[in-house]
């Protein structure tokens, strides 16, 4: 039964402090609110939860493999269904099974049914598919370490290395089930196994025995362990008796389950065919670069994306968005991006501005100014499409959304009508982005609002893809539109970080009183449905149940209906593929259009794009940000994880909600938390609507903080870019875990609260609150590794296998630098575009044999195609550094500085080229200064040489 619909005041006005965004994004006086009983799914037991639920590998009796033939590349055989059980889907009597050895490092194992009908196969276009390297016919075996095996009674496989006769992946004893709506097989684990991948979750790097993964793309706001925005179904097994690292890879779009338990891996999926890849590596990071290498290595991101972002979700004006700018500069706090939430929309209308407080005249002119001092802009865009109310004619004048009808590209419904959901503007319907049109109708979209905001990149939010109602709720109720979502819009903050202090009295009890008035009004939106589905009788033939397949997924929405807080799953795309084969991919599929877009619109700029939900693959096209966090301690620390996984996935440029989204911050939290994202990948402030300011010059300690490490990231630029170079060239992350710099080191075997920058510089964040120490572990130290104070340069006493306490006073993060590095710097400027311009640096810090040695990446920063670029290496051995560059780019500063450490006594003669320079020593350190009258040509345009003796 639905309630009567109520007409209320928009919402948002119950927060006490919300800003008045939301009054003018829709100025009604009164509003329709969606119905709170449309956004309630049917309420679903998770199998996992479910103690009466059948265990497939009791019950199932597998498949026998006959016809076996060998291939120039492997083999192919069927499997044939020994006995049907249908548990959770009806099993498929025949399947092909093709095992190919793709190349040295890659074995690929396939299994689909013979019969394809009603199955859906993720086409090669749409998401890359590794293929055979070389001569398709011809391999030779004894260059794979891996092998493949099998027992073809009772068929189960197995995939060996060769080198170490270790078993990496075994099917044995376990039956393999396929039906229409359920696929397992499970693997035999070693004891203490180190697994790390299967994403996107809030979780320690680590996935230890117990965990259960849900692999389902939700609009979430990161709950520890629940499914979160991406799907990547890859993991890396890193073996430290073998001292090797394998990484698999199930290429599938299918919603999944994959539970890890003390020795094995159950991998669970509701649709689709396996396609699974083994990567050799065998270390870390080469398990990392074979996977993404062959999903799509990471696009080259501008040099200006590195700099410092500023977003909140509640600048009411393009007069505060300068406002801020200003603020900025009054503190003199390096401010590369300002970012825009849905707050400069029209009614949250994608493609608009609201006239009054984001007129276009004026918000074309801030962004030209914006430019003019080399500084940028970043808007968000929603993946759904307002639908206006046709009675108002005033609503109705939005062609995205006639434009979209015209060229039909919007979602459908399974009889043909449009599919409308609900999301911040109303009722909505959403771009399918497998329609023929959509590319030309997506571009028009951008290119139309383009001319009148010329932006920098685009934030592409929503494109889970997220809908507040279940089902095609809006039909035939557009003369509603615009319709208020059923709750607050924008969070209440609920909650203070650890150690804050009530000394705000006012602020306090207005936001207790936000708090009750929306605990009630929000009361019932909580309360699932009644109505529950038994699985029992939900088996159906063909493609089955794709609303309730009788294996419910442990989804993490209150009552895991797959269509709760989503569009739904019988959503139909123009070539008939239903949304529940590829909501997994609505993110991506926008991404790779919004990406085209961009090279449209600026044919030579590196498209830059923020996106939420991400698939292998999508690094190549988009950045990403870790979702609706909190701000708490906890949520800082998670970050780490989260950045480390996604990179390998192959995201190269990743951050958090620096300072916590939801929930309010705390000079504490954000002064830790600025000073840990100075070192992440991507780096930038965020926070909802209705939490208190959180920009870094609202605390004087957070400003000075702030500037301290901004300005260290500044610095590092040049070493960043490098790096990030690498990672687009090589799949090779930016930002390391110590298990992949140390891969043969157990003891660090998920340690996840330091990390390395590049090689050579480790990271140790204060993660707790009320904290003035932090331990950190140096690996290799005292033995073959040596580790620097990056503050004082000074050489540490540190002990390899212990852990040290170090001093982390409020405003210092302890950075070390690890020796046998040698790192590029440029002095910081105020924005990323005159640090470009200023002198270089280099830091020498000498290994425990006395040698460095790096390199330096250089070229514009921004073009697509690059035509110039400069490639320099470092050499620094026997008191010698060696400068020798290859490229034509003309880096024309000059080199200030290089300072070496780990000198053990003072030398005679600095020479630069052979002429005396000027220096000084001081504890171990040599400092080589005013380099750049032997360098005014360009630090690199030529080689030189550098002695000390
Ligand atoms: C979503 C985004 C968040 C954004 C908000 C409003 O929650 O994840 O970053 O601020 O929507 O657009």
């Amino acid at each position: 039964m639905l309630v009567p619909r109520i007409v209320t005041l928009l919402v948002a006005a119950l927060a006490a402090n919300a800003a008045p965004a939301s009054e003018s994004a829709s100025s009604a006086d009164s509003q329709i609110t969606l119905d709170t009983e449309l956004t309630l799914g049917v309420k679903q037991t998770p199998n996992i939860e479910n103690d009466t639920a059948v265990d497939a590998n009791q019950v199932a009796k597998g498949y026998d493999l006959v016809n076996v033939s060998s291939t120039a590349r492997g083999l192919t055989g069927i499997l044939k269904l020994k006995e049907a059980t249908n548990l959770y889907g009806y099993d498929f009597d025949y399947l092909n099974l093709s095992v190919s050895y793709q190349s040295d490092e890659r074995l690929n194992v396939h299994i689909e049914p013979v019969d394809l009908t009603d199955v859906y196969v993720l086409p090669e276009d749409l998401v890359p598919k590794p293929s055979v390297e070389g001569d398709v016919n011809s391999f030779d075996f004894d260059n794979s370490d891996l092998v493949f095996q099998y027992s073809a009674e009772d068929f189960s496989f197995e995939i060996i290395r060769q080198s170490t006769k270790e078993s990496l992946f075994s099917t044995k004893g376990n039956p393999l089930v396929f039906s229409n709506q359920f696929i397992q097989f499970n693997t035999s684990l070693p004891k203490d196994h180190y697994i790390t991948g299967l994403g996107e979750s809030i979780h320690g790097f680590r996935q230890e025995p117990g965990v259960v993964k849900t692999l389902f793309a939700n609009d979430v706001g990161d709950p520890i362990d629940g499914n979160i925005y991406g799907v990547h179904p890859f993991y890396s097994d890193q073996r430290y008796d073998t001292k090797t690292t394998h990484g698999v890879y199930w290429r599938t779009s299918a919603p999944q389950e994959v539970l890890i338990e003390e020795e094995s891996l159950t991998w669970r999926a509701l649709n689709g065919v396996i396609d699974l890849y083994f990567f050799s590596g065998d270390t870390p990071k080469k398990v990392i670069s074979q996977y993404v290498n062959e999903i799509g290595l990471p696009a080259f991101q501008s040099y200006w994306t590195f700099g410092y972002h500023q977003c909140r979700w509640g600048y009411d004006s393009v007069d505060e968005l300068q406002s801020v700018i200003d603020n900025f500069k009054k503190f003199n706090i390096p401010l590369e991006t300002i970012w825009s939430d849905i707050d400069y929309m029209d009614s949250y209308k994608d493609f608009t501005n609201d006239p009054h407080r984001y007129p276009k005249e004026d918000f074309k002119k801030f962004i030209e100014s914006l430019h003019e001092n080399n500084q940028h802009y970043v808007p968000i865009v929603d993946a759904a499409i307002y639908a206006p109310n046709p009675n108002n004619q005033t609503d109705n004048d939005y062609p995205p959304f006639h434009d979209g009808i015209d060229s039909d590209v919007f979602l459908k419904n399974p009889d043909g009508s449009l599919y409308v959901g609900s999301v911040w503007p109303g009722y909505t319907v959403f771009p399918d982005f497998l329609a023929n049109d959509t590319q030309d109708y997506w571009q028009k979209c951008f290119e139309d609002w383009y001319k009148d905001v010329p932006f920098d990149g685009i934030w592409l939010d929503m494109n889970e893809v997220s809908s507040f109602c279940v089902g095609s709720c809006g039909s035939g109720k557009l003369e509603e539109n615009p319709v208020h979502p059923p709750f607050a819009v924008g969070d209440v903050p609920t909650k203070y970080p650890e150690g804050f202090e009530k000394t705000n009295a006012s602020e306090y009890s207005s936001v207790q009183a936000s708090i009750s008035a929306t605990a009630s009004s929000s009361a019932s939106s909580s309360s699932a449905s009644s109505t529950s589905i038994d699985s029992k009788n939900t088996l159906a033939p063909g493609k089955g149940n794709i609303n309730y397949p009788p294996y419910a997924i442990n989804h993490f929405q209150g009552d895991h209906d797959l269509a709760t807080h989503a569009v739904s799953p019988n959503a139909t795309h123009q070539d008939g593929t239903l949304e529940y084969d590829i909501h997994n991919l609505y993110g991506y599929t926008q991404e790779v259009a919004t990406h085209k877009v961009l090279l449209e619109i600026n044919p030579n700029k590196r498209p830059f794009i923020l996106s939420r939900s991400t698939f292998p693959g999508s690094g190549k096209y988009t950045t990403h940000w870790g979702g609706d966090n909190n701000s708490q301690f906890r949520d800082a620390y998670f970050s780490i994880p989260q950045i480390l996984s996604l990179q390998m996935f192959g995201i190269g440029m990743i951050g958090p909600d620096t300072c916590g989204f939801n929930g309010q911050s705390s000079m504490e939290l954000c002064s830790r938390w600025m000073q840990l994202s100075s070192f992440f990948p991507f780096f930038r402030n965020h926070n909802v609507l209705s939490a208190n300011p959180q920009e870094p010059y609202v605390w004087s300690s957070v400003t000075d903080h702030s500037k301290q490490t901004i300005n260290i990231r500044y610095l590092l630029l040049p070493y960043f870019y490098t790096n990030h170079y690498d990672t687009h060239t090589t799949g090779t992350p930016l930002m390391r875990a110590l298990s992949w710099e140390f891969p043969n080191d157990r003891s660090l075997a998920g340690a996840d609260r330091q990390f390395f920058v590049g090689d050579a510089i480790l990271v140790t964040p204060v993660l707790t609150q009320g904290a003035d120490t932090v331990k950190g572990v140096f690996p290799g130290a005292g033995k073959d590794e040596v580790y620097y104070d990056w503050y004082t340069y000074e050489k540490q006493d540190f002990e390899d296998g212990k852990n040290t306490t170090l001093d982390a006073p409020l405003g210092h993060i302890p950075l070390h630098i690890r020796g046998g590095y040698v790192i590029p710097t440029q002095e910081p400027g105020y924005t990323t575009a005159e640090s470009r311009e200023n002198p270089w640096g280099l830091i020498v810090a000498l290994g425990v044999d006395k040698s460095a040695q790096g390199k330096l990446y250089v070229d514009d920063g921004e073009s697509y195609e690059i035509e110039e670029s400069l490639y320099v290496n470092f050499v620094a051995a026997n008191n010698t550094l060696l400068s020798s560059s290859f490229g034509s780019y003309d880096a024309s500063q000059p080199l200030a500085n290089v300072t070496i450490l780990g000198v053990d006594s003072k030398p005679k003669n600095v020479k630069f080229d052979g002429n005396s320079v000027d220096f000084s020593y001081e504890n171990s350190t040599l400092f080589v200064t005013n380099l750049e009258q032997q360098t005014s040509d360009g630090a690199f345009a030529k080689q030189w040489k550098l002695t000390w003796n």
